[in-house]
């Protein structure tokens, strides 16, 4: 029997930092109303060089370098995004180029704010069906290139940024434990982006329309998280046979501290047991989840051996919740360095292109 464990975790965030006094001079809010209503004060927005890619990317190479492992031993990588960088090819596969991972097949993964719960079930099950052995799991975002900077009901929620989970295969019990997961999408259009896609093609009215921008009715999708978030824990944790109380830490999706808070109501358990960080870095979507676990592990709350849960609820509508012991970093026999794998990674890519275009000169004419 194989179990799936989270050996390594990194996350990466851009450094520019949007405040709400910030935000105040772009559109009609003020600092106090978005703290009172959301707890967010701050969020880091991506600069025009970096993309859900490039943040991915760093994500990876630190997770990668937590759980001692190469590019090149990786079997899977799943990118959960909710502002891929393109439609096709996956953000997935742009960070498996850029990091060398050689051997892993790479996809993307949609179910907005859920997709990090979503793609870490995914790349757990697969581990535990003896298919693969490790998986590099990512949520990356740069959701401020989606955001009506002049919508005061929106602009003021999302951030940039990226987290990413190593999962490893061990005969050793723990690791991921249960998952449930939900989607109701009769109330897809309560949250959505439908410009590009192929019911409303880019065009000059689909812009005009801001179609590309993200819409939401707030106090919809809000009454909807409340009821879903307790929930779905209750059912991890039934999956899993254990308690709430068995349980040291819940990691929610860091969108409206009011709906974290709730959840806590819902479970009956002290705030102190939940991580928050919407403060910092706002709704940061896919990544909001693996960025609070890297910052809870980094100061040392999350230890190896706790219990943990992870739950969150998006776009879609979807919603889920996953429960895991902790394990922490494998024991290290040799190191390896897998950042010095990225020059390697870049020469590689280049090196593909030139051999793809000497193939075609003699296997890809038509007669
Ligand atoms: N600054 C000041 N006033 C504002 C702002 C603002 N930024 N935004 C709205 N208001 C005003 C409204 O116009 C309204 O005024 P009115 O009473 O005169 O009409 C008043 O404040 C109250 O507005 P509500 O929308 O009722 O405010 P609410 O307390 O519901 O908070 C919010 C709005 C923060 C958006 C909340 O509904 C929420 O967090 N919803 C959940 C959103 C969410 O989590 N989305 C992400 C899902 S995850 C994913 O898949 C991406």
């Amino acid at each position: 029997m194989q179990y799936a464990h989270i050996t390594g975790w990194g996350m990466a965030v851009p450094e520019p930092v949007l405040t709400n006094d910030d935000l105040s001079k772009m559109v009609e809010t003020n600092d106090a109303w978005i703290r009172e209503r959301t707890g967010i004060r701050e969020r880091h927005i991506a600069r025009d060089n970096e993309f859900a890619s490039t943040l991915g990317v760093s994500a990876a190479l630190k997770a990668l370098e937590v759980a001692n492992l190469k590019p090149g031993d990786i079997d899977l990588i799943i990118c959960a995004t909710s502002s891929p960088e393109y439609i096709f090819p996956a953000t997935a596969c742009l960070i498996q180029d850029q990091i060398g991972a050689t051997r892993a097949g790479a996809f993307d993964l949609s179910a907005a704010c859920s997709g990090f719960i979503y793609a870490l079930n995914m790349a757990a099950q697969s581990i535990r069906s003896g298919s693969i052995k490790s998986a590099l799991v990512i949520g990356a975002e740069t959701l401020s290139r989606f955001v009506n900077w002049k919508d005061r009901s929106t602009c003021i929620l999302f951030g940039d940024g990226a987290g990413a989970f190593v999962l490893q295969a061990s005969e050793n019990p723990g690791g991921v434990l249960s998952a449930v997961m939900h989607s109701d999408g009769s109330g897809g259009d309560l949250l959505s982006l439908q410009g590009g896609g192929s019911h409303y093609p880019a065009n000059e009215e689909t812009v005009h329309e801001g179609k590309h921008y993200i819409h939401m009715n707030g106090g919809e999708v809000f009454r909807f998280a409340t009821r879903v978030m307790a929930q779905a824990t209750r059912e991890a944790l039934d999956a899993a046979g254990l308690t709430v109380e068995q349980v040291q830490w819940i990691i929610p999706h860091q969108a409206n501290i009011r709906i974290i808070e709730a959840a806590a109501r819902g479970l009956k358990l002290p705030m102190e047991r939940f991580v928050v960080n919407v403060d910092r870095y706002g709704n940061t979507s896919t990544a909001s989840i693996p960025i609070a676990m890297v910052e809870a592990v980094e100061k040392g709350q999350v230890k190896s051996g706790d219990k943990i849960v992870m739950v969150g609820f998006g776009a879609g509508l979807t919603w889920g919740a996953l429960a895991a012991e902790w394990t922490g970093p494998l024991p290290v026999v040799h190191r390896v360095y897998p950042r010095q794998y990225r020059t390697v990674a870049r020469l590689r890519s280049i090196w593909r292109r030139i051999e793809r275009f000497i193939e075609g000169l003699f296997w890809g004419r038509y007669e």
